[in-house]
């Protein structure tokens, strides 16, 4: 195992009963404030990443803002925002996913992918996968090939990883 795992796990801060009882909150923000273990997560995506000719760095709001851009620059690819509902002012394409309560809405520029982009999807945590699985269909709607999804956090036991087809997944952490 990595000798950087360590550091970045201890800095990711675990709340419990956040925003509900019974849920322990993995947050993040306490490894935004450790540079270190922040410089050293973003090197293990570069790392894994930059020599696998990846044309396209898919961040999912709002976290997935956070470590898209440093990768993308990193590795020097594009990188697109994958956003909540009615932020984006251009022509749009969207994908619904399901949450806890009711749906969400992933929305993406029409023309900021296009078919023969290789394509690695970015976000902080996959819980349910629901958020990962709409950023792979928005992808492959538009003839991009998602190579992988990749997350610095992962919770096993919601099998998130299930829901996201033949994609692979790369993750940092396992949450207990
Ligand atoms: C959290 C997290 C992932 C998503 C994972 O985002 O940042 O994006 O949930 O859940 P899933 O695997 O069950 O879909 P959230 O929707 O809370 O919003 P935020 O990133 O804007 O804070
Ligand atoms: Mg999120």
């Amino acid at each position: 195992e990595d000798h950087r795992l360590p550091r970045i796990a201890s800095a990711i801060r675990v709340i419990p009963d956040f925003p509900k009882p019974g849920i322990m909150f993995q947050d993040i923000t306490t490894l935004l404030l450790d540079p270190k273990a922040f410089r050293d997560t973003i090197d293990m995506f570069v790392e894994r990443y930059r020599d696998q000719e990846i044309t396209i760095i898919a961040g999912v709001e709002a976290r997935g803002f956070i470590f898209g851009p440093p990768i993308a620059l990193a590795i020097g690819a594009k990188f697109v925002p994958m956003r909540k509902p009615k932020k984006l002012p251009g022509e749009v394409i969207s994908e619904e996913y399901s949450l806890e309560y009711g749906t969400d809405r992933m929305e993406m520029h029409v023309g900021a992918v296009q078919p023969g982009d290789r394509a690695l999807v970015i976000d902080d945590l996959i819980a349910t996968g629901g958020t990962l699985s709409a950023a792979i269909r928005l992808l492959e709607r538009v003839g991009a090939e998602v190579v992988e999804c990749a997350c610095v956090i992962e919770l096993p036991e919601l099998k998130g990883r299930e829901r996201l087809g033949g994609t692979p997944l790369f993750v940092l952490v396992k949450a207990a």
